[in-house]
């Protein structure tokens, strides 16, 4: 009993409410490294592009999705970390400055820089959900990345701040809550997607994430360590999926089988073979398999289109980039990373999740990576890792994640004080 109180205490459950799938992730922190103890993933009814728009269904896939936890561990769940999507994200950057008190920068002043960044107009029907510094300059010197301890007068910091909608992220609040959970904090998808799959390497030399999901697909880019730039396209699996139902007059359902058993976007090669599928009349019929790559292309094409125009607006802005991981459970259509490499000219690979200490300190902790095994080392469950890893990242004692610890936990002090707002809780 002792040693279930002791694993409760430290466990933290990701809940990644996905526009096809809602999945808690329960993790901890050992002497030995992360440990993920169980994945449970349930269909997604009430979403539509990733934002709620059933707050019933949604209530009962979450309620279901942290059961099979529940029962998996003998415990009860309180309190979950959550992510966010949807179009009505938006972002932008900021700046702040202050004098340094002492002789050197403490973490109180690094603190007060990110507040004075913080102090803009923020529209009424939007809140702030994350205030990501992305350079500090001490005295003048930019691209500091740690500025605790050196000695200077004046500290300034830029900052992205991403902002949501205040009655899309309450009626995502509201389903947790109708499920009996609280949300001990709230995490852009993109932030926890990238932080599953990339690497400091990536994030250092300038990357973008993409990670293609049901409903919508999340960019975000990452240049010199930090975060840069974020944004959400309305186009997802469902859209290929929703293609081959109309293109080959099959229920949606049998669309979806067919696009994960035979669905490619690669040019066929030799023979076409041909493919059975159940049509709308229950018969079986057999269609050449390169019509379903034919209508996939286009999409495929469409959606790389613009997540090319995304990339190059910030190019055009100096933050050049060296490659492309593509995650979510619609990179594993076959061929789309290789379209991706044509299409955007640049390497491309397929980010699975994996564990790490250090994967949101910016590059101070130790890049220690391990794999999810069997069925749950699947790029669909980068999101869900990722919020996992984030909680025990703003969980860990600061010397041992660095100073980026304090500045997660300052965000989630902000954070907890802002449901504490919506949820009109004490
Ligand atoms: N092997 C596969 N080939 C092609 N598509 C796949 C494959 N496996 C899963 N998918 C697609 O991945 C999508 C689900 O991905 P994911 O779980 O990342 O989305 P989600 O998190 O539920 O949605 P969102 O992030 O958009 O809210 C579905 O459209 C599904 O059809
Ligand atoms: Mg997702």
């Amino acid at each position: 009993m002792a040693e279930r109180r002791k694993r409760n205490s430290s466990i933290i459950i990701g809940l990644d409410v996905g526009t096809t799938k809602i999945c808690a992730i329960a993790g901890e922190m050992t002497d030995d490294g992360i440990n993920i103890l169980f994945v449970s993933s349930h269909p997604s009814t009430g979403l539509r592009k990733g934002v709620v728009i059933d707050m019933e269904a949604t209530a009962n896939s979450i309620k279901k999705a942290v059961a099979d936890v529940e029962d998996h561990l003998g415990m009860g769940i309180k309190e979950v970390l959550v992510g966010i999507a949807g179009s009505h994200i938006k972002s932008f950057n900021s700046y702040g400055a202050v004098g340094i008190k002492g002789k050197e920068v403490s973490s109180e002043d690094v603190e007060r820089a990110i507040d004075a960044a913080s102090a803009v107009y923020v529209p009424l029907d939007r809140e702030i959900l994350h205030v990501l510094p992305t350079d500090f300059i001490l005295d003048g010197q930019e691209g500091i990345k740690d500025p605790v301890g050196m000695a200077g007068v004046r500290l300034e910091v830029k900052v992205y701040i991403v902002t949501g909608a205040v009655s899309s992220v309450q009626n995502f609040l509201k389903c947790c809550e109708r499920a009996g959970l609280e949300v001990a904090d709230i995490v852009l998808q993109p932030l926890a997607s990238a932080g599953a799959t990339l690497t400091d390497d990536e994030r250092d030399m300038g990357i973008a994430l993409v990670d293609i999901g049901g409903g919508t697909t999340d960019i975000a880019i990452y240049k010199e360590g930090w975060l840069r730039h974020t944004s959400v396209l309305g186009i997802g699996g469902n859209h290929f999926t929703n293609d081959i139902s109309v293109g080959l007059r099959l229920p949606f359902n049998e669309a979806e089988r067919v696009k994960k058993k035979y669905g490619s976007i690669l040019p066929e090669n030799g023979n076409p073979a041909d493919v059975d599928v159940v049509a709308l009349d229950g018969q079986v019929r057999g269609i050449p398999k390169k019509y379903i790559a034919e209508i996939l292309q286009p999409r495929c094409e469409e959606l790389l289109d613009l997540v090319k125009h995304e990339i190059d607006g910030l190019q055009n802005n100096g933050f050049i980039i060296s490659g492309i991981v593509l995650t979510g459970g619609s990179s594993l259509l076959e061929g789309f990373d290789r379209m991706a490499e044509a299409v955007l000219s640049m390497p491309v690979r397929i980010g699975y999740p994996y564990l790490s200490s250090g994967n949101f300190n910016n590059g101070s902790g130790d890049e220690v990576m391990s794999e999810l095994r069997g069925e749950f080392n699947n790029p669909m469950y980068a999101t869900g890792v990722g919020l996992v890893l984030y909680g025990i990242e703003a969980m860990m004692p600061s010397e041992r994640s660095g100073f980026s610890s304090d500045i997660f936990n300052r965000i989630i002090a902000k954070m907890a004080g802002w449901f504490k707002n919506i949820l009109g809780k004490k």
